[in-house]
């Protein structure tokens, strides 16, 4: 993958809203309003290449050709559970969208991302498939995710998170290197525990108030 192939959504907005998110004083309902604003505008970055086709439609005064985004609708995949964070957002902007749920969890011992949940509509391979997790940290459920994705048909796969770790970006690139990324910031490191430095803490447990 080439290196414009990671896409830096810089835009201030987006920034704003993740330096609120990074703040330990957030509370639940702040984190999570906040993550699903930021999904409805990294959604808008991701399908900004859409490919359009032209239809015949009448506005009230005349008949036109107008464009409209092309082909199958769209399947959003969030990895479970802090991918879900990003998807109201997103199903706001393409309210006609598939959902495809997968559920990984990483073993805290090797850190390894393990299946626990797979269901997405059956054809993948005629669809644009948007990947979702906010943390893309050692990279290991972002590439099981995509291999599961891939193992069902899917062809044309990108994949959006809130924050990545070089780490995370290198493994992602040596094994998916045809997925492009899309991400609000590239952070320093990572920990020994696999957390994203400075990071924002666990994702999944702001969102939900668990720990
Ligand atoms: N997952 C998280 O939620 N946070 C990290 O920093 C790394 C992985």
């Amino acid at each position: 993958m080439a290196a414009d192939d990671i896409h830096l959504v810089s835009h201030p907005l987006v920034q704003h809203k993740l330096s609120l998110m990074r703040d330990r004083e957030r509370s639940t309902k702040g984190f999570r309003e906040l993550l699903n604003e930021i999904g409805m505008l990294l959604c808008y970055e991701v399908t900004r290449d859409l490919p359009l086709e032209m239809v015949d439609i009448e506005t009230p005064i005349a008949p036109m050709k107008a464009p409209q985004i092309a082909g199958k609708k769209l399947t959003l995949a969030p990895i479970l559970r802090a991918g879900v964070g990003f998807l109201d957002g997103m199903l706001a902007l393409i309210p006609s969208a598939r959902v495809a749920h997968i559920g990984l969890y990483r073993d805290p011992n090797t850190l390894e991302a393990v299946e626990y949940y797979f269901k997405a509509p059956q054809d993948l391979s005629d669809r644009t498939v948007i990947l979702m997790d906010p943390m893309l940290a050692t990279g290991n459920s972002a590439c099981a995710a995509a291999s599961l994705l891939k193992a069902r048909g899917a062809r044309d796969i990108r994949f959006v998170c809130l924050l990545a770790a070089p780490e995370g970006i290198a493994q992602f690139r040596k094994l998916h290197g045809d997925i492009p990324i899309w991400t609000a910031a590239v952070d320093e490191r990572l920990n020994d525990h696999g957390y994203i430095v400075p990071g924002l803490g666990d994702a999944g447990d702001r969102m939900f108030g668990t720990k």
